[in-house]
């Protein structure tokens, strides 16, 4: 038996929805999505209204994803717009600086008029309608106001997450054949600089852009190039504030996103206008219970779909005031995210386990300096989290008050998933719990057969909600065969999970090749081609070990080529190649040099050994006869690098 919180009667009095009120709307919206999302779909503006609502199809020969296809709206009109003459002068977003000193408050009014001009700007630079616009950016109020400019003329953005090197900048500049690079001159985070330029500069080299607009964050010295690069406060200053938000399709795309997954280079995830904009907000008033006048803080980077859909479209869509934060948890101390919540009354909080459990470690002392009086509701996204953590965030940070939101969620998937509403539902630490309106998981075994009552197996959705992704950009093969051909007919989420007496979710992580460091997904097949790109490397298998902060950590094994001799200089070489390779998310934790790998007689790699040893549970490696040299495994077992 797990410890039940039921639901907190006080924040219930509030609460949007009682668990009674949820079980009607949860029924409703799976008997009859097309009432249920006809109706809700009007918590947005259209300017010419829908009169279909959804046409999808998992069909494994035809996915097809459409919501609302006959209507128009812009997600810009919805974020700015609408609200200007009820709350043109409410704050929209509160920027929070690196350095505490540093804060802005950006009301919806002008907010609105920043977003016009730089959409202007870029207009004027021949960017149009279906144009792709990279933006490498720091956390800096223009990063919403350039997703908001490209989404109100109808370009598509992608996001690349500044931590990220310039050759992965590069591949994704490439991959959607963006025409404009938005940046800025460098970053601030926890007091030093992120050379953003610089790298894109270097991207630059590989894959070039017609126009490359530089915000001046630092005033630090940066190259710019003739007849591309133009700075962001000149183009700019002179344009007009009146721009129309562009009339779209709901499902003209609003932007793409590259994230890992099992195999080969990032996709291209493919969200769109109408749908996603639904849902996004939808969660975001009943996840966290938004009431108007609330102030909301998610700690998420808009580099991850996190801050696409909680940081900017979702609290904007509802006319929220959302903080946006430069800065790091640690920095100038680790009471920062504390104090913050403190200076600026927050009362929702989102965060990710991993901060949670790093800033435990500091003890209660950081956090009880702090008054946190305003805080009402916790939430936390990105990989389970662990009980422990749970607990210290319920009682030291929400003192026992506020309820933990635990959203299960994906890229993928647009918005939550599978999670508590909190005048709803009973919380088991650890659990995600119940799943959000429209959204119908399903546990199968490994063929395919759906399992019932409490069980565990794979995470599969069987029907489409608003918020799903479309397509992977530029290949939708490449969507059908990564999430719809494993379990033909369902949606395959690649996480495994527990389902128990209460119906309740419990994500066990995934069942694929991805691990999850610190909330961030990465491939194991990214590392490892990565590493083999190394002159000196021969061969390199990667796996996922439990890791005390980072939940996962990278394990690498490394064979070097046959004149190499292992050294600890090359270790540190090696480590260094990954982070230049792809960014310093993907570090190794551990690294072991391997004369041989398992194998099986065929040249497969068996993975699931190389776990075992990684995570240091190499009692019970199961069978091990099919390998083609047994004794491998005995010498990695004796080379060990993550020992308890
Ligand atoms: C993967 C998705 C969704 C925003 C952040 C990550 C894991 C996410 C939870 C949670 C257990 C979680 C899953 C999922 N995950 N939230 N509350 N409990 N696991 O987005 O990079 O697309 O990663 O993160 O494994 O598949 P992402």
């Amino acid at each position: 038996m797990s410890d039940i919180y039921p639901v907190n009667p006080e924040i219930a009095q509030k609460a949007h929805v009682d668990n009674e009120k949820y079980l009607e709307m949860y029924k409703q919206s799976v008997e009859n999505p097309d009432a249920f999302w006809g109706e809700h779909g009007k918590r947005i503006d259209w300017f010419k209204p829908y009169t279909k609502v959804k046409n999808t199809s998992f069909d494994t020969h035809n996915v097809d994803i459409r919501w609302f296809e006959d209507g128009t709206t812009n997600v810009a009109h919805n974020c700015l717009d609408r609200h200007l003459e009820t709350r043109g002068d409410q704050v929209a977003i509160i920027w929070e600086g690196d350095d505490p000193s540093e804060s802005e408050n950006i009301t919806y009014k002008d907010l609105h008029e920043r977003v016009c001009k730089l959409a202007n700007a870029m207009k004027a630079r021949g960017v149009t309608k279906g144009d792709r616009v990279t933006l490498y950016m720091p956390m800096i109020p223009e990063a919403a106001i350039a997703m908001l400019a490209c989404a109100r003329i109808g370009a598509i953005h992608s996001i690349v997450f500044g931590g990220f090197s310039p050759d992965a900048l590069a591949d994704r500049l490439r991959g959607c054949d963006a025409k404009c690079l938005i940046t800025a001159d460098e970053g601030l985070r926890g007091g030093r600089k992120v050379p953003l330029k610089a790298n894109a500069d270097a991207a630059m080299e590989k894959f070039d852009v017609e126009t490359c607009i530089v915000v001046k964050r630092t005033g630090g010295n940066i190259n710019m190039k003739d007849g591309r690069d133009v700075w962001y406060e000149d183009v700019t200053a002179a344009t007009s504030s009146d721009c129309p938000a562009e009339e779209l399709d709901a499902e003209h795309p609003l932007f793409i996103l590259y994230t890992s997954g099992s195999t080969g280079q990032p996709k291209g995830v493919l969200h769109t206008t109408g749908g996603y904009l639904v849902y996004a907000s939808m969660t975001h008033e009943y996840v966290f219970d938004y009431h108007e006048g609330d102030v909301y803080w998610c700690t998420a980077d808009v580099g991850w779909v996190t801050g696409h859909s909680y940081i900017v479209y979702g609290p904007l869509a509802n006319g929220a005031t959302t903080l946006m934060f430069e800065g790091v948890p640690n920095y100038p101390s680790v009471s920062r995210f504390w104090e913050v919540c403190d200076k600026h009354k927050v009362n929702i909080f989102y965060t990710a386990p991993t901060a949670i459990r790093s800033l435990m470690r500091e003890g209660d002392e950081p956090v009880k300096k702090c008054s946190l009086d305003s805080l009402r509701i916790l939430g936390s996204v990105g990989e389970p989290i662990n009980p422990e953590a749970w607990n210290w965030y319920n009682t030291v940070v929400g003192k026992g008050k506020c309820p933990i939101v635990d959203t299960w969620w994906q890229t993928e998937t647009g918005g939550i998933l599978i999670t508590p509403l909190p005048g709803a539902t009973d919380l088991k630490p650890g659990s995600a719990t119940r799943p959000f309106f429209g959204v119908q998981p399903e546990l199968v075994d490994n063929e395919g057969n759906p399992l019932d009552g409490a069980t565990e197996g794979n995470l599969c959705i069987v029907d489409s909600w608003p918020g799903q992704m479309r397509t992977c950009y530029g290949d939708h093969e490449r969507f059908i065969q990564t999430y719809f051909s494993t379990y033909p007919g369902k949606y395959f989420t690649g996480d495994g999970a527990r389902r128990d007496e209460d119906g309740y979710y419990w994500i066990t992580g995934r069942v694929d090749d991805v691990i999850n460091v610190s909330g961030h997904r990465m491939g194991t097949a990214e590392v490892e081609s990565a590493l083999v790109a190394h002159p000196k490397v021969a061969e390199a298998a990667v796996v996922g070990a439990p890791h005390d902060l980072k939940g996962q950590g990278i394990y690498v094994y490394v064979t070097l080529n046959a004149d190499e001799e292992p050294s600890d200089e090359l270790k540190t070489e090696l480590v260094k190649w990954v982070r230049h390779e792809i960014g310093p998310i993907a570090s190794p934790d551990w690294l072991q040099w391997s004369p041989g790998l398992p194998k099986t007689r065929s040249g497969k790699i068996m993975r699931r050994i190389l776990r075992k040893i990684a995570e240091d549970d190499f009692g019970s490696l199961g069978d091990t006869s099919t390998l083609a040299d047994p004794s491998v495994v005995d010498e990695l077992i004796e080379n060990r690098q993550n020992r308890s």
